[in-house]
């Protein structure tokens, strides 16, 4: 990291003039101060060679402010010369809702030879209240993620009323943004616009499960649409659980200011003096070769630095719930843990529906918040079950929801205060359930309590399934109440509430795999995947839609996080379902016992195959190669480390009668050009025969410009080819 606080000739720029570089490998954010010691964002782009040269960018641009605001501010403050939308917006504590904020210094801190720490220092001049600007730099993986530390010695609280996480600020021509709204079964639905003047916001006000109608993943790129293979972009992701906004504004001068963090709306939040408020991250990745290296090195930073246990295991698994829904018993159970062994996965993963006695849990109606197992169902208990399942050598994890209540429950009877409503109001729900107050210590204790009682009783429990179903209506906290802390702080320390909870199981449990669910696929972030080890994308598992999904979560998430499950959505064989499926986490949620006997051969030579490869989809390079979204077919690939081995999936997405076979070869990409491979195709289906020739020889450079044909047509709609080098 280079910084540099110089005197400079020219008029512009007075004697204390500082230049602060935040540089990746690749591209550089370049912060500088300008003659009254305001901190302005002057250039985002690639890096320089000579680093001194930085100081000669700010005479290049025009960033005149026309006297409504500073579009470049690295800060955008409020209620003093700025009149555009501010990254911050105060009321001090003697109610003043004035702000400026000045640079006073600013530190970079080496934490490894891949990874700098800079923070800089911004004070109001006249009211002791100051603000710390993080930027945390991967330099190699071209990702940052920033975050503000906010802080004052007032002698009364200040309430903040905006307080955004990062405030970016970007020179180019032309903006294109691709964002990612969604609904139950239809998540990460993109649409690309072109930004024009004016604002565009993204935002949620769900506060649980809030990714259900918006997402906080964004690509923006620069000058045209994204691109696989060229082209500046930015993959990025605001890490935060619960409400977030996304602004995106078009200035007069056609540069991008960009805000984002949590939401403000009703989100006042009362600080005491000498007390840190941390915003969540925003966390990016910057690439000028298009969206594909972007994502690759998003996905090894995630890897690395970020989701738990990124670069571990993870447990294959049948999990109950489309099987059996809410009705089962210990020996329907039992009998799929054979399933399971036959099958030849890893785990058993028992859903919703094995606890409640007084509120028996057989449908979504009841029974949610009492973690006591259900007498009827399982006589014997979970410890009962695990044992069956160890006998037959499989591994037991089991579903819980530790945040949401049914009003029919004994929780519920018990612990009203708990539950987050208004108790003026008819109370309203999502999926017959209200939400706990997160807020609240006893909650959290209490939520604590469900996962450490499920370990302590059953030591050997092998995962946990921590779903997330309803949104939070009529929101007003009992606990806040009682405490004097304004309802405004409800929705923020819902989540950190959450967090904290997440801390302690991960202090006693630090290892155990815990998968990310929220009807669906809400709660994808990089924040509580510091917490779990995968998430669960979409209840849509019909094949082809799953492609699309799994296709955009791509961008942001690697293999290794998604949870994808074979199950009876859709009309596509069972072939399509399992190569589908093998793109990440493999899991089924099938009757098993039910399959034909080629199916069940199938399956089970699947599943052998997926065991073969699993570390390259799970560790290794993403390419995506045929967008689903343009071309008939689907084609993504993955190549281990020393691109010696890869898997290429394709599949037919469009079912037109036109269709005779593939007319183009698909063009591989990331193979070593002088290394030499034989492809065979494998997770063939019992009776058929492969099309492509494994003896044949290919120069990777052949593959990544000729390509290869995988043959698809209307009778082979899925082909997984495995790719080994010739030595
Ligand atoms: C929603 C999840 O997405 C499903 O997989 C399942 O666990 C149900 N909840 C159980 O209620």
């Amino acid at each position: 990291m280079f910084t540099i606080g110089l005197l400079i000739g020219y008029a512009s720029i007075n004697a204390q003039t500082v230049t602060i570089p935040i540089e990746t490998e690749n591209n550089v954010l370049l912060l500088q101060t300008d003659p009254e010691n305001r901190l302005r964002t002057i250039y985002f782009g690639e890096t320089l060679s000579n680093k001194n040269e930085y100081l000669s960018v700010s005479d290049l641009f025009y960033f005149d402010e026309e006297n409504v605001g500073i579009y470049n501010s690295t800060y955008t403050p409020s209620g003093t010369w700025n009149l555009i939308e501010p990254a911050i917006q105060i009321k001090h504590a003697d109610g003043n809702s004035s702000l400026e904020l000045k640079y006073v210094s600013h530190k970079v801190e080496q934490i490894n030879s891949n990874t700098t720490l800079t923070s800089i220092l911004l004070k109001d001049p006249i009211y002791p209240f100051q603000i710390t600007l993080f930027y945390k730099v991967w330099k190699h993986e071209n990702v940052i993620e920033q975050w503000t530390e906010i802080v004052h010695s007032e002698n009364k609280s200040v309430l903040l009323e905006k307080f955004a996480s990062a405030n970016l600020y970007f020179t180019n021509k032309d903006f294109y943004l691709t964002t990612y709204p969604g609904q139950w079964a239809k998540e990460m639905q993109p649409i690309e616009t072109k930004l024009s003047r004016g604002m565009k916001t993204v935002d949620s006000k769900l506060g649980a499960r809030a990714m259900l109608l918006n997402s906080p993943n964004f690509v923006l790129s620069f000058d045209k649409p994204a691109s696989e293979n060229e082209g500046t972009v930015i993959l990025g992701q605001l890490a935060w659980s619960g409400n977030f906004k996304l602004e995106f504004e078009v200035d007069l001068y056609n540069n991008l200011r960009f805000i984002s963090g949590i939401n403000p709306y009703s989100s006042e939040y009362l600080l005491p003096a000498n007390e840190v408020f941390k915003t969540p991250a925003l966390i990016y990745a910057i690439s000028n070769k298009g969206t594909g290296e972007a994502s690759r090195n998003l996905h090894s930073w995630a890897r690395k630095y970020r989701v738990l246990d990124g670069q571990g295991e993870r447990l294959t698994l049948l999990n109950n719930w489309e099987a059996t829904y809410f009705d089962f018993d210990e020996n329907k159970i039992t009998t799929l843990f054979k399933d399971a062994k036959n099958l030849g996965v890893d785990m058993f993963l028992l859903d919703d529906g094995w606890f409640g006695n007084k509120y028996p849990r057989n449908s979504d109606k009841a029974g949610l918040g009492d973690w006591q197992v259900n007498v009827k169902k399982l006589p014997n208990g979970i410890a009962h079950l695990m044992k069956e399942a160890k006998k037959e050598g499989v591994k037991f994890g089991i579903w819980i929801e530790p945040e949401m209540v049914n009003p029919k429950s004994e929780l519920y009877e018990n612990h009203l205060d708990w539950v987050i409503r208004q108790p003026e109001r008819p109370e309203v729900y999502y999926r017959n359930q209200l939400v706990l107050d997160m807020s609240n210590p006893e909650v959290q204790d209490f939520v604590y309590g469900i996962v450490d009682g499920l370990f302590t009783e059953n030591p050997e429990l092998a995962f946990i399934k921590w779903d997330c179903n309803a949104v939070i209506y009529n929101a007003y906290s009992a606990y806040l109440n009682k405490k004097g802390i304004p309802q405004s702080h409800l929705y923020i320390d819902y989540v950190k509430g959450l967090y904290s909870v997440l801390e302690r199981i991960r202090i006693k449990y630090p290892k155990v795999p815990m998968m990310l669910c929220s009807g669906g696929g809400g709660r994808g972030d990089y924040e509580l995947l510091k917490y779990f080890t995968e998430f669960w994308p979409s209840d849509d598992t019909e094949p082809i839609e799953r492609i699309f999904i799994q296709w955009d979560y791509s961008y942001f998430f690697p293999s290794i996080t998604m949870d994808n499950h074979v199950t009876d959505w859709g009309k596509q064989p069972l072939k399509f379902r399992i190569d589908v499926a093998s793109m990440g986490k493999l899991g089924f949620d099938i009757v098993a016992s039910g399959l034909n006997e080629n199916d069940l051969q199938f399956c089970k030579k699947a599943i052998n195959n997926y065991h073969a490869f699993k570390n390259i989809v799970w560790h290794g390079d993403l390419y995506r190669l045929l967008n689903p979204h343009e071309n008939d077919i689907a084609a993504l690939m993955y190549v281990n480390a020393d691109k010696s081995s890869a898997i290429v999936f394709n599949y037919l997405v469009n079912y037109r009668q036109r269709l005779a076979t593939t007319e183009q070869p698909v063009k591989l990409n990331g193979l070593n050009p002088n290394k030499k491979y034989r492809i065979k195709e494998i997770n063939l289906y019992p009776g058929t025969k492969s099309q492509i020739n494994p003896d044949k020889v290919y120069s990777g450079d052949f593959l990544m410009k000729m390509g290869i044909n995988p043959v698809i047509d209307l009778q082979r709609t899925s082909v997984v080819l495995e790719i080994n080098e010739v030595k």
